[in-house]
């Protein structure tokens, strides 16, 4: 194998990799197929997960690699295995690269930092810190429809201070020089700080021009008391309807990373409706995520900038 490689920060990759890796998977989604690779890919998931941890199956099938799950709650973790072991085991039984979902922000990083130059580790979400591989595929997604980040207002409207989807979409649109991000809430669920945009508890001025609105779910399981809202007071003021879409450009894209809770972020109509990506998302993800492992397994494909 080559250079190790690792995708687990949105800013740890170049703006150079991030676009060869968003082309090479719109490559693979309209034309090119894929190289096998005979590797072992372990999926490691310590929080629930269904479209990401099935894309990364269906991607790692896809390339021939051989999948491996690790289930927390049926291993050895459950007899009270340190997660550093677990590292050990799997690399001692030759895993070369794994999926790994984290609740604590930090967890994925730091094993990437003891355990990087053996094994290579890729971030399928971190805490509320960061969810590389859905910002990826969600910017691929704007690109392969034919915007130009440059040229897009893109709104991000909902839960948005508990969201790792929503910070790692933060730094791409940094990166990329997304032209306008703005970020949208009821106070308590807006950020303290951002690195990139403006934030907003205005949900029409937020959608005023947008070509872009994501819209996310509410992360409940990560509420403080003092952070849960009235729900019905919420959906009024910020659920995106046929209603508050209107207030964007009449083109403009709608995005959820799911999953979806019907009639509170997001109406059925609008999800099912012509101007909605959700499902384009699931799709790419697959067509992102063998990008991903291809470019972190066979480097040869991705020649390094000096
Ligand atoms: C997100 C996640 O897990 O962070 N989902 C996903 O990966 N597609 C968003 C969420 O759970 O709301």
């Amino acid at each position: 194998m080559n250079a190790v490689q690792h995708v687990i920060n949105v800013s740890d990759l170049s703006v150079f990799k991030v676009q060869q890796l968003i082309q090479r998977a719109i490559a693979l989604k309209h034309q090119s197929y894929p190289k096998r690779i005979d590797a072992n890919v372990l999926m490691a998931f310590y929080e629930n997960s269904t479209r990401t941890r099935l894309s990364f199956e269906l991607a790692s099938r896809q390339l021939g690699c051989h999948i491996f799950n690790f289930d927390p709650s049926t291993s050895s973790d459950s007899k009270g295995e340190v997660i550093e072991d677990l590292m050990q085991t799997m690399i001692a039984m030759g895993i070369d690269l794994m999926v790994i979902r984290h609740p604590d922000a930090d967890s994925v990083q730091s094993l990437a930092e003891t355990f990087g130059e053996r094994i290579c580790i890729v971030n399928a979400g971190a805490g509320m810190n960061a969810h590389p591989t859905q910002a990826l595929l969600d910017m691929m997604t704007l690109i392969d429809r034919g915007l130009t980040p440059s040229r897009v207002k893109m709104a991000i409207v909902g839960d948005v201070r508990h969201s790792r989807v929503a910070q790692s979409m933060m730094r791409l649109a940094q990166m990329l020089g997304v032209r306008e991000l703005v970020m949208c809430a009821p106070q308590p669920w807006l950020p303290e700080s951002v690195c990139y945009g403006t934030l907003t508890d205005d949900l029409k001025s937020a959608l005023e021009d947008a070509d872009v609105v994501m819209t996310l779910r509410v992360q409940n399981e990560r509420l403080e008391k003092s952070e849960v809202l009235d729900e019905a007071k919420y959906k009024c003021q910020y659920s995106i309807t046929q209603q508050s879409l209107a207030w964007a450009k009449p083109e403009t894209w709608v995005m959820h990373p799911g999953p979806m809770n019907r009639g509170v972020e997001i109406s059925s109509e609008v999800a099912d409706g012509p101007r909605s990506l959700v499902f384009d998302q699931v799709k790419n993800g697959v067509f992102m995520r063998m990008a991903i492992l291809e470019s972190c397994l066979e480097s040869e494909h991705y020649p390094k900038l000096s």
